[in-house]
C-alpha cells in the first residue's frame, strides 16, 4: 500500500467538532509546571503530516514530537497495533517473559550490528542505561576506579541528573549542581581533543572508559558527525579498550535515510540508544550493546513499565511497517527534495543564512551568526504559515517531519519557510 493511500485513509477530523474560542492558555499554565516556552497553539488532532488545533485549524507538521513520530499522525497500522496490544495485553512485570520485547529485540538486532537490547521509555534513560553499563564494565573488565566518560560540546543526552551532566551545554546544567562526576567534555568532530583527553586524563585512578556521542548532533543545530573523525574514533577505541557508545535517540530508526545514523559513517558502536522515532510516538526507549551484553546482571538495572507488551507490540508495528513500505527510500528521496529548496531559499537570503545541512528527513537551516535574527523567529512566523517547525539551538532552524511526508507536503513547506523568511527579513 502506498503512503498517500495510508495518508488519505487516516482519520480526518470530523467537522462541527472544533471549538470557537481560543485555546485557555492560563488555565494550562496554572496546572502545568513551566517547563516549556509553548507556542500559543493547542493541538488536539493529526493525520498524517497534518495536525489541527482547537480551532480547526490545519498545520503542517514538520516537527512530528520533535522527530519522533516516525509513521506521522493515525496512521492506520499504528491504530491497528495499538488497539491490538491495548485489548490483548497491556503490561506486565519483567518478572516474567513477553514476548512482543523479545521480537521487538529481535527485530532491532537482525537490522542492526546489536548482539542484544535493554528496553527503557525515554532517550534519558537508555543513555543512563548506557551509561551504568560504560561504568561497570570499566570497573569489571578495564580495572578503572575512577571512570570518566568523553562527551561532545554541543551535544544533547537527555534530562536526568547524568544525562544533563553528560550533555555538553552549560544551559542544560545551570542551578542543578552538584553535577555528576566523571564526564569530561571535547569539541565535536576533533580528533585531536580526543586523543588528548584520553591521555591527559589517564592519570591515578582516572582514565577515560567511555566516549558517549552522537552520530549527528540534533539539538546542537543538526551537525552530521565527520565519516573520517568517526572511523579514527572507532580505530582509537578498538586500540585502548574504551567503549564507543553512539546516542541515535534523534538520528536513529531511518530518520537519516538509513535505519541507523551510524551507517553513514562507516562505523559501528560498542553500544548505541533509541527513543523517539523507535515507537513513533508511543514511549519507548532502547540501549543496545555489541559483545558486552553480560555486563549487567539480574538486579542491576531495571525499569517497571521498560518493554511492557503495549510498547514493544507497537514498535514492532513501527519497525516491520518502515521496512515493508520502503519507507527509508522516501526519507532519502524527500530530505534530498527538502534540502535543495532551502538551499535555493538560502541563495536567495545570502546575508540572513549561511547553510543548509543533514541527513535524509533530519535539516537544519542555520542563520548568519552577525544577523540580529534568531531561529524562533521564524518558527513564530511559519506558524501563521501553516507550517510547524523547531529550533535547533539559537541560530538552527529544524526540519524533521514524519518519515511518509510526501513530494507535495516537502513543496507546500517549503513555500510556507519562504513566505516566513521573506517577512522576517522585511
Ligand atoms: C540525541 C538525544 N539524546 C537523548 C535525548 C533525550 O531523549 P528523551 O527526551 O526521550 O529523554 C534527546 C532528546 O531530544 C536527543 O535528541
Amino acid at each position: 500500500m502506498s503512503i498517500q493511500t495510508l495518508i488519505e485513509q487516516a482519520t480526518i477530523p470530523p467537522s462541527g467538532s472544533v471549538s470557537s474560542s481560543p485555546f485557555d492558555t492560563d488555565s494550562f499554565n496554572e496546572a502545568v509546571m513551566s517547563t516549556y516556552a509553548r507556542f500559543p497553539l493547542a493541538l488536539e488532532r493529526g493525520a498524517g503530516c497534518r495536525v489541527w488545533d482547537t480551532q480547526g485549524r490545519e498545520y503542517l507538521d514538520f516537527v512530528a514530537g520533535i522527530a519522533t513520530c516516525t509513521l506521522g499522525h493515525a496512521h492506520p497500522a499504528m491504530v491497528e497495533a495499538v488497539t491490538r496490544q491495548i485489548q490483548k495485553l497491556h503490561h506486565v512485570s519483567n518478572l516474567y517473559y513477553i514476548p512482543e520485547q523479545g521480537e521487538l529485540a529481535q527485530w532491532i538486532i537482525q537490522h542492526s550490528c546489536a548482539d542484544r537490547v535493554f528496553f527503557c521509555n525515554s532517550g534519558a534513560e537508555a543513555n543512563e542505561a548506557a551509561i551504568k553499563l560504560a561504568r561497570k564494565y570499566a570497573h569489571t573488565v578495564l580495572d578503572i576506579e575512577k571512570p570518566i566518560i568523553l562527551t561532545a560540546n554541543a551535544s544533547f543526552h537527555g534530562r536526568t541528573l547524568a544525562t544533563i551532566t553528560a550533555t555538553g551545554q552549560p544551559k542544560y546544567q545551570k542551578h542543578f549542581d552538584p553535577l555528576v562526576p566523571g564526564f569530561h567534555y571535547v569539541d565535536y568532530n576533533d580528533i585531536g581533543a580526543v586523543e588528548a583527553a584520553i591521555s591527559e586524563l589517564d592519570e591515578g585512578d582516572y582514565r577515560v572508559a567511555a566516549i558517549l556521542i552522537e552520530p549527528l548532533q540534533g539539538e546542537g543545530g543538526v551537525r552530521p558527525g565527520d565519516v573520517a573523525y568517526f572511523q579514527k574514533l572507532r580505530q582509537i577505541c578498538d586500540e585502548t579498550g574504551v567503549l564507543l557508545i553512539f546516542d541515535e535517540v534523534q538520528v536513529g530508526m531511518g530518520r537519516s535515510g538509513k535505519l541507523w545514523g551510524y551507517e553513514h559513517l562507516g562505523v559501528e558502536p560498542d553500544i548505541f540508544t533509541s527513543a523517539k522515532g523507535l515507537g513513533g510516538g508511543i514511549p519507548i526507549g532502547a540501549m543496545m550493546s555489541k559483545k558486552f551484553c553480560d555486563i549487567f546482571q539480574p538486579g542491576e538495572h531495571a525499569s517497571t513499565f521498560g518493554g511492557n507488551p503495549f510498547a514493544c507490540g507497537v514498535a514492532l508495528t513501527v519497525c516491520q511497517t518502515l521496512e515493508r513500505d520502503n519507507i527509508l527510500q522516501n526519507v532519502e528521496a524527500r530530505g534530498e527534495q527538502l534540502r535543495n529548496g532551502l538551499k535555493a531559499i538560502a541563495a536567495k537570503y545570502p546575508n540572513y543564512i549561511s547553510e543548509v545541512r543533514g541527513w535524509g528527513l533530519i535539516n537544519g537551516l542555520e542563520l548568519q551568526a552577525d544577523t540580529q535574527l534568531v531561529a524562533a523567529d521564524i518558527v513564530k512566523v511559519a506558524i501563521d504559515e501553516g507550517v510547524l517547525l523547531v529550533p535547533a539551538g539559537p541560530k538552527v532552524v529544524r526540519f524533521v517531519p514524519p518519515l511518509i511526508v510526501t513530494e507535495a507536503e516537502v513543496d507546500t513547506a517549503l513555500k510556507a519557510v519562504e513566505a516566513a523568511i521573506a517577512t522576517v527579513t522585511k
